[in-house]
């Protein structure tokens, strides 16, 4: 589809309060469309619409915490409610995690399966019946990462439940196709991407240095407006990956793919490096 005929149409935005996902605001409003954010700060969430309403955009904000099914309901019937469809689902809210497994505690561990994985189940849950009711062309986009096709010692929840979202993309592209052929399934899978996102992460003295290193790594990494952008170019062409960095994509997953299809060992080395 033209980027054209998104104009007029409405995207759902989670995690839209920061980072790729309030880029993603930006981006879907410059092309002509209509807003529904949500995000559980509602003070970033408030920032974003202010911002975007000052230009003259129209914009839904509902702070909704996506680990809350009756929430994610709710924002489906406020974004139903105001504007009568949806062109986008952005299924983007997601947070990291960083130490040895062991010592991850449980309440992170389910906070960061949560958000990142049954979160995305929510977004579908409540969203995908309704956009497969309309004949209209529509898109689902579920942010994963390149953690999704690889392997990353003391990062382990975000990994799980990033393979988690990949899998769980895969079923529903293949259950749309049978079902609700008008709807197109994505994943957007980046790479570095310069956000808050480890900012935010909950630091233990035993993970510090490696919530540092990887704060770090970020901070180098991609604007979300260039993602953003790099997010609507693959929409526009259907594209299932939808990536912002193919290379590395391809390197890791083709790594993925030597382990499992060889029945290697996690850290069988190739070209030098595992
Ligand atoms: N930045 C990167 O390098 C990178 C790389 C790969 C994947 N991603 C993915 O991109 C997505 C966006 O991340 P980002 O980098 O923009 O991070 P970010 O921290 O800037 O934004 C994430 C937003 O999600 C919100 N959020 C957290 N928990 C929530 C909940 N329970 N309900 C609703 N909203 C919630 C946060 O408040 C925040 O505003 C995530 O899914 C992340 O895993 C990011």
């Amino acid at each position: 589809m033209k980027l054209e005929e998104l104009r007029g149409g409405t995207a759902v935005i989670t995690g839209a309060g920061s980072g790729i996902g309030e880029a993603l605001a930006h981006e879907a409003a410059s092309l002509g469309m209509n807003l529904v954010l949500a995000d559980i700060s509602a003070e970033r969430l408030d920032a974003v619409a202010v911002n975007l309403r000052a230009d003259g955009h129209r914009v839904l904000a509902v702070p909704t915490d996506v680990r809350v099914a009756a929430q994610v309901d709710a924002l489906a019937d406020a974004a139903y409610a105001e504007f009568g469809s949806v062109a986008l689902l952005a299924n983007n809210a997601g947070l990291e995690s960083v130490g040895y497994t062991w010592d991850i505690p449980a309440d992170e561990w389910q906070r960061v399966i949560d958000v990142n994985l049954t979160g995305v189940f929510h977004g579908i849950r409540s969203f995908i019946p309704r956009m497969g009711a309309d004949p209209q062309h529509s898109h689902l986009v579920n942010t994963v990462s390149v953690g999704g096709v690889s392997i990353t010692p003391r990062m382990t929840a975000y990994a799980a439940s990033k393979h988690g979202v990949q899998a769980l993309s895969e079923c529903v592209y293949l259950e749309c196709a049978e079902k609700f052929p008008q709807i197109q399934v994505s994943v957007f899978s980046p790479a570095q991407v310069a956000t808050r996102i480890f900012d935010d992460v909950e630091v233990r003295h035993d993970s510090d240095e490696d919530a540092e290193f990887w704060r770090e790594n970020i901070r180098g990494g991609m604007t979300p407006q260039t993602a953003a952008k790099l997010y609507f170019d693959g929409l526009s062409r259907d594209e299932f990956w939808i990536l912002t960095h193919p290379e590395a994509f391809e390197r890791l997953a083709g790594k993925r793919a030597k382990v499992l299809a060889g029945k290697l060992r996690p850290d069988a080395v190739f070209d030098g490096r595992n």
